[in-house]
């Protein structure tokens, strides 16, 4: 029997009409065996036999012919879906995340200003993350940072505070500079993940150059470049290393400072601490002579903030969908 329109088969279809054809309930071969009853014995075991191998090389061909056809579909199909990812997409997928943004955003601001932008580990030592920071062992001002200690006495950085004492050990004032990056306490909430991030400040120079007049017009123009149309006002408050030290707040840019419940009623929202630079901190970085002013936040206050999310823990999540609403 010819078995060669097998072989020549366009399509998985024609084959599968071929198969029917051939082997199906009503096909050639199968019918063959069907007449097998009708011969003698001595015929029908050659007869049977030959059917047999035709069968089984049959049934060969056809698996050989599918899989080959097969993957000239795949082949076909891939060159169609062939994806040049170098193509421009005028509509990209996914957004900033909101903490780069306002990361950007506020490094942006203080560059412009001729900060610089520096940077330290995360993983610090006591001296650079407390001591040098006049928050000597023992402290009860340590309490305000619930650290992750690692075995041998270091530790994950807890704000972004010790690298002001590395820029100053490691260059001479003045000094006009930032640091963004992540930091780590033991905390988890709505509003507190165990990483997060902030942006640290600190101008240091002769002592007739720097003031807290000089301190307040930064960042009263930092929150407006920030928030807009805000007012602001600063409040005593207490940091080891600064003295005086004050607290931030901006009118409440929900209910615009008339009382909601983001603000508890207060009309104020607090986005900052800062302060003039406390001398034990100059004596343990060996600085003489200077004065200076240092600040630090909160990025995700100020991304939940501009973003209005109130669960820190969303913006972690990684959900695409998120990210795009918040473009
Ligand atoms: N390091 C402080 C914190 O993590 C933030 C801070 C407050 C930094 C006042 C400062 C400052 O430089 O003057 O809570």
């Amino acid at each position: 029997m010819d078995l060669s329109e097998i072989k020549k088969a366009l399509t998985l279809d024609e084959l599968e009409e071929i198969r029917v054809k051939l082997l199906g309930k009503k096909g050639i071969i199968t019918q063959k065996f069907k007449e097998l009853k009708n011969l003698a014995p001595e015929e029908r075991k050659r007869v049977a036999k030959e059917l047999n191998e035709l069968k089984e090389r049959a049934t060969t061909l056809i698996l050989q012919k599918k899989k080959e056809l097969e993957e000239k579909l795949l082949e076909e199909k891939l060159k169609l879906e062939k994806i040049d990812v170098t193509l421009f997409n005028p509509k990209p997928t996914g957004a900033i995340h909101p903490i780069t943004d306002t990361m950007n955003k506020i490094i942006d601001f203080f560059t412009r200003l001729n900060f610089s932008v520096e940077t330290g580990p995360l993983v610090e030592d006591d001296f650079h993350n407390f001591e040098a920071l006049n928050l000597p062992k023992y402290h009860p001002a340590r309490d305000m940072q619930d650290t992750f200690y690692f075995n041998d006495g270091n530790l994950l950085r807890t704000h972004t505070s010790p690298v002001q004492i590395r820029t100053m050990l490691s260059q001479k004032p003045p000094i006009r500079m930032i640091s963004p990056g992540a930091v780590f306490r033991r905390d988890y909430d709505l509003t507190h993940t165990p990483m997060f991030h902030q942006v640290e400040g600190l101008v240091v120079d002769k002592k007739e150059k720097v003031s807290f007049a000089n301190l307040k017009f930064i960042l009263e123009s930092f929150l407006v470049h920030m928030f807009g149309d805000v007012k602001v006002r600063f409040r005593p408050s207490f940091f080891p290393f600064t003295e005086p030290s004050a607290e931030v707040d901006i009118s409440c840019i929900f209910c615009k400072g008339e009382g909601c419940r983001v603000c508890s009623y207060t009309g104020w929202l607090e986005v900052l601490g800062c302060g003039v630079v406390d001398p034990n901190v100059f004596k343990a970085v060996g600085y003489n002579d200077v004065s200076g002013y240092a600040f630090g936040l909160g990025v995700e206050r100020f991304a939940m903030l501009l973003n209005k999310i109130n669960d820190l823990r969303i913006m972690y999540e990684g959900d695409i969908r998120l990210m795009e609403q918040l473009k």
